[in-house]
């Protein structure tokens, strides 16, 4: 850690102390807790990030709460990926100036992370969102403290958006969402600069962090008990390439590999462009990495990928997808899948359809096309029109499902490793749990078997998930 790193960790251990202190008095004036409420939209970056967040506003003296409508400091770590994402949070907005109004006029609001990063959002809500307290980006999510201290100090509205990134501040507090399961950043940002997507101009450029920071967490978390962890960033496979000693992805999974008391490793997410024969024979290789790649492919035809700018074709992904079969039989695959882009005719429709059925996911995230202001696909010409592109999504899922069901099935009969994660919120006697292969299976167990790894026999398919029993 450099000697800038530690300054700025200190600083914000000291606008802790500040803060916690005058959390104390008001609980004490109200005679009860102060709590916070958190809320992470988007991707499992931003779900990381709340952890770090939420760390912090415990040690400033606030406890969590699931109920929005008793929170004292309420926290939305913001997505603009799509426009509804963006529209959830001006959604909320309204209904918080609601809150404030009539149940507590206290209440501090704070909006973080991705959409804040937008000079148009900034606008928007300066103009008619006043009631919102603190707002910050993704480049210094590691100074609420001090944002906070400011917010108290002035009661004034706290704007600190960066442009870009600064340093990566090591070590912050984090609460893990899950006691055994974790995520550890490996870098930030992204290169890539898809037509379609904002995520790197409000993330900012790719930057890697070093195998020694990265394995230090990671025995951290071993020793804390963490069995499983996700290896996070926008594109692992172009992992290290700018660290002063390059390292690459392939070399980083067999160091996590070699970590006691780790006993799965995921990662997320894998860029066909940049997916090597290295990394193929690494996961194969290492007994914790699960059997399982998540590789987006957004489009099958060769045009649109083009201008997507995703620097591949059709025909070289069916070829990983090829290669990670042969390397790892019984892997399971699942992607990212784009409709309506600019330009998409039926046929390019089709051949996106047509990787669907090669590559047999065992899911797929399924999107409608959002036009994102300032990426260059917004002003692409042949914008499709809506109701040609609901068309497409229903025909798309009524192609995907059926195939998403068969992969399931054929895991019936078979016996699986599963980690138990946690109860059934519908019915306490059932626990949920991920097998190797990323599918969710159910079960009866009891709450002590949680953080274990259970043999459980498969015996039913429900489509998105499995049932199982212990053996
Ligand atoms: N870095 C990851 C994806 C991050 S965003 C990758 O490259 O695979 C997650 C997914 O959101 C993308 O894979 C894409 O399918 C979808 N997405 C991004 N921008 C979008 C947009 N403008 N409209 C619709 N879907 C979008
Ligand atoms: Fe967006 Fe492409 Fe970067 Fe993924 S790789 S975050 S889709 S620009
Ligand atoms: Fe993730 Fe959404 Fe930001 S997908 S990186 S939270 S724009």
């Amino acid at each position: 850690m450099s000697h800038t790193l530690n300054t700025e960790f200190e600083r914000q251990h000291h606008y802790i102390e500040i803060v916690r202190e005058k959390v104390e008095q008001k609980k004490k004036e109200l005679g009860r807790p102060l709590y916070f409420y958190s809320l992470a939209m988007g991707c499992q970056m931003n779900a990381h990030d709340s952890e770090k967040l939420e760390g912090m506003l415990s040690e400033m003296g606030y406890e969590r709460t699931e109920e929005e409508k008793e929170a004292d400091f309420i926290i939305y770590n913001t997505c603009c990926v799509r426009e509804n994402a963006e529209l959830k949070v001006y959604g909320k907005l309204g209904w918080l100036k609601h809150y404030k109004e009539t149940k507590n006029p206290n209440a501090i609001i704070a909006l973080c992370g991705c959409m804040m990063q937008q000079e148009t959002v900034l606008a928007t809500l300066r103009q008619k969102y006043r009631h919102v307290d603190i707002v910050f980006g993704t480049f210094n999510l590691y100074k609420l403290p001090e944002l906070v201290a400011t917010c108290m100090e002035t009661g004034e509205t706290v704007y600190d958006i960066w442009q870009e990134h600064q340093e990566v501040v090591e070590d912050l507090p984090a609460i893990r969402h899950f006691p055994y399961k974790a995520s550890v950043n490996i870098m930030f940002g992204c290169n890539n600069f898809c037509s379609y997507c904002i995520v790197p101009y409000v993330r900012g450029r790719e930057r890697s962090r070093t195998p020694e920071d990265i394995l230090a967490e990671v025995r951290k978390l071993a020793a804390d008990g963490v069995k499983e962890v996700m290896l996070l960033g926008q594109n692992v496979n172009s992992y290290g390439k700018n660290l002063e000693n390059p390292v690459s992805f392939a070399e980083l999974l067999r160091m996590v590999n070699e970590v006691e008391g780790i006993e799965r490793i995921r990662f997320m997410t894998s860029h066909p462009k940049d997916l090597s024969d290295e990394l193929i024979k690494a996961m194969a290789e290492c007994d914790k990495v699960c059997k399982y790649l998540h590789l987006p492919v957004q489009s099958g035809s060769d045009e649109i990928l083009k201008r997507m700018n995703r620097h591949y074709t059709k025909e070289s992904y069916m070829e990983l997808v090829r290669k990670a079969r042969e390397a790892m039989p019984g892997i399971t695959l699942s992607t990212d899948i784009i409709v309506g882009f600019p330009g998409e005719t039926e046929e390019d429709f089709q051949e996106t359809l047509d990787v669907i059925r090669q590559s047999r996911y065992s899911t797929a995230f399924t999107f409608i096309y959002s036009k994102r202001t300032g990426t260059p696909a917004a002003t692409m010409e042949n914008q499709v029109p809506e109701d040609v592109v609901k068309d497409r999504f229903d025909r798309m899922l009524d192609v995907l499902n059926p195939i998403v069901h068969e992969v399931h099935q054929e895991q019936v009969g078979k016996v699986m490793t599963v980690f138990a994660e946690e109860t059934s919120k519908q019915d306490k006697s059932i626990l949920t749990g991920r097998a190797d292969n990323n599918m969710l299976v159910h079960f009866p167990g009891t709450e002590d078997l949680i953080g274990q790894m259970i043999s459980v026999k498969i015996i039913d398919n429900k489509t998105f998930y499995l049932i199982g029993e212990r053996i």
